[in-house]
């Protein structure tokens, strides 16, 4: 790794922080090349926001009640995150569906992970849909944040069995495992600086990516 100036990174949550706790592990063992700058919560009181302090990491909190519209509870977050400089920001369960203006402010520096395999299941309670519909395949997507809800350009995907006895808990439980590989992955190629976007297209090593990376030959490409 690099011993370049590293990755300034703003993490915004919304709850328990279990991928933040993921990162946060991962940088101190310097596997990860990040600075966590701040963690900003839309929700009081999170544990999220303790795992943070416990880092050592500014713990912010912003209520959206505090404010009567989405653009302006968004000007205020805003503010909050561009204080940091930051190179980029990951939404780690950020719970908020956000404005074009946010996400315009931020392309090509602004990532989410998402509980299902992308294109499928966009918005709330995946494993119970997955299931539901029957699927016999799930997972997590780490994607670049355009102004589609959950439909911004994919990077990386990982992908975990649905098994015959499935309830929504045991499988969130499976996809969550994955998930804390598959976000510290993804916002190391950014912090290398093997990941962009381009209009809508993903690069990845000086390359269109063609389709999403899938977290299982990972291994061959680091
Ligand atoms: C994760 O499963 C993440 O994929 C999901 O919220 C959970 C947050 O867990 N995000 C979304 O559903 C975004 N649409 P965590 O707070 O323990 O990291």
């Amino acid at each position: 790794m690099s011993t370049a100036r590293k990755c300034r990174l703003v993490v915004l949550i919304s709850g328990r922080g279990s991928n933040l706790q993921a990162i946060l592990d991962q940088a101190a063992r310097g596997e990860l090349p990040v600075d966590v700058a701040a963690v900003i919560s839309n929700q009081p009181g999170v544990y999220g926001l303790e795992r943070a302090r416990q880092a050592g990491v500014p713990a912010l909190e912003l209520d959206h009640k505090n404010f009567s519209s989405r653009p302006e509870f968004e000007a205020t977050l805003i503010e909050l995150i561009d204080r940091q400089q930051p190179d980029l920001v990951i939404l780690a369960g950020f719970m908020r569906v956000l404005t074009a203006g946010f996400t315009e402010h931020y392309r090509g520096r602004l990532l989410n992970i998402h509980p299902s395999l992308l294109p499928e299941f966009r918005g709330l309670h995946t494993h119970e849909r997955a299931i539901a519909a029957g699927e016999t395949e799930h997972g997590a997507t780490i994607h670049f944040v355009t102004a589609e809800l959950d439909g911004g350009p994919v990077i990386v995907q990982a992908r975990v069995p649905v098994l015959p006895d499935d309830d929504p808990d045991r499988l969130a439980a499976r996809v969550l495992e994955q998930e804390h590989r598959l976000y510290p992955q993804a916002i190391g190629w950014f912090a290398e600086g093997r990941l962009r976007l381009e209009g809508e297209q993903v690069w990845f090593d000086g390359k269109p990516l063609m389709k999403p990376l899938r977290l299982e030959d990972c291994a061959s490409l680091s």
